[in-house]
């Protein structure tokens, strides 16, 4: 039985900074961020967005074409969350209106989180195939003004819809995993802004992309030629391109080409927003097949490599199915990410601020927001509220 990804949606922020601004805001030469880094913008959100909203409105994109009676699971990765007890994905699944009857919680393992939620998702349709699940990625990224990570933060959600004889792509039976306890990254309890070691963090990254790749190439005797795109989990797009590079060590002189000119379309999206966190790598998918046009046929095979700061590394694979250009928002997400708001710098540093402060116990918020249909509107006894923008 074929099982995969039959729709995928996208949400961001509708304010964004631009990276040469904060460069030279910074004093730093913006080519560091544009070539060294490899951003160009990143994604800003305000207090009335958060992982709910970027949930439900990525989600929101596709859910009319969802048959509600067969969904049978809700699963929302995140690393930020609003709640230390309550599931985001309980809100998210009231916001949709999805059945009572579904099975919801939310995942954590830093960005690995969404990749742990697809997993589960894929032995769900496969051991139940006549039902389906969402699995959604939805994250802030934030390291904190004047920080060297502050030039790779983002935000955004991706939300995929699984199902058996997906439209999109159909996983590989497998998956190559490696994990360790380690500290690149975390965020301690009375933390909101990231502590990273952030050249570290790189070094486990491809450290744990080569042990995966590896073993998923030995695992199904397969070699990097057979891959027509490798996609990643892009803190910053330098990272990947790093792992890419190590990807195409031993492939031909095509493979080769054809690998990097297919990572430089997956980057795409993520150089326009940043960090998605558990997101990431599903909208450097969404970035390769929105962008690549007739550089992906179906039938060919696409790599996945998901890492989560902590540590744990993922690889697997699936084969795009015929018809998947008929499946995309192509037009929707470039709108999206056109019509955003610039922010200046000294603009980004109060939102930002803002967003950093407790709330009090009772407080009514409105959205300036344009994008997306539901923002984060306060809360009353420390219970938050969503609702539907005016
Ligand atoms: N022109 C072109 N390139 C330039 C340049 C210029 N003028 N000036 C510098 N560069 C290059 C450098 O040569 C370097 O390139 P290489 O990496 O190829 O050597 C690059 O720009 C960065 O320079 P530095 O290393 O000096 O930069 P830095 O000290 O400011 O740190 C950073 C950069 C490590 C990426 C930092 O921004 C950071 O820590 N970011 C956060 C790290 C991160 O996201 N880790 C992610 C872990 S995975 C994840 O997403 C977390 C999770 O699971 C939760």
């Amino acid at each position: 039985m074929k099982i995969g990804i039959d729709r995928i949606g996208f949400a961001t922020t509708n304010k964004y900074l631009d990276l040469d601004e904060l460069a030279n805001a910074r004093g730093v030469d913006p080519n560091k961020f544009k070539i060294g880094i490899g951003q160009n913008k990143m994604a800003v959100a305000d207090m009335t967005e958060d992982i709910v909203t970027l949930a439900i409105n990525s989600t929101l994109e596709y859910l009319d074409d969802v048959d509600l009676a067969k969904l049978g699971l809700l699963i929302v990765g995140t690393e930020s969350g609003i709640d230390q007890s309550k599931s985001a994905s309980l809100f998210v699944k009231e916001a949709l209106n999805l059945p009572n009857e579904i099975r919801t919680f939310e995942v954590k393992e830093a960005c690995f989180g969404a990749t742990a939620g697809l997993m589960m998702a894929r032995d769900y349709v496969r051991a139940h195939p006549n039902h389906t699940a969402i699995v959604i990625g939805s994250d802030i990224a934030r390291y904190g003004l004047n920080t060297s990570g502050e030039v790779t933060q983002g935000a955004g959600a991706v939300s995929m819809f699984i199902a058996q004889e997906p439209k999109i792509i159909a996983f590989e039976e497998g998956h190559a995993s490696y994990s360790e306890d380690i500290n690149d990254f975390w965020r301690p309890n009375n933390f909101k802004t990231a502590l990273v070691d952030g050249k570290y963090s790189t070094e486990i990254y491809l450290k744990f992309f080569q042990k995966t790749f590896d073993a998923y190439l030995n695992q199904n005797k397969l070699t990097a030629d057979d891959f027509t795109a490798i996609t990643y989990h892009l803190p910053f797009t330098k990272m990947g391109l790093k792992a890419n590079r190590l990807a195409v060590a031993e492939a031909s002189e095509d493979s080769k080409a054809r690998l990097e000119e297919n990572f430089e379309y997956s980057t795409k999206y993520g150089r326009e927003v940043g960090n998605l966190y558990t997101g990431s790598l599903y909208l450097s998918f969404l970035s390769l097949l929105e962008n690549a046009g007739a550089n992906l046929q179906a039938g060919k095979r696409i790599g996945f490599f998901s890492y989560g700061s902590g540590a744990m590394g993922e690889f697997f694979a699936g084969e795009l199915v015929s018809g998947y250009e008929q499946y995309l928002n192509k037009e929707l997400h470039q709108q999206m990410l056109s019509e955003r708001t610039k922010l200046s710098v000294a603009e980004y540093e109060n939102v930002f601020t803002e967003t950093l402060k407790d709330l009090p116990e009772d407080i009514e918020l409105s959205s300036d927001v344009t994008a997306g249909k539901y923002y984060f509107a306060g809360q009353n006894g420390f219970a938050r509220n969503y609702k539907i923008k005016k």
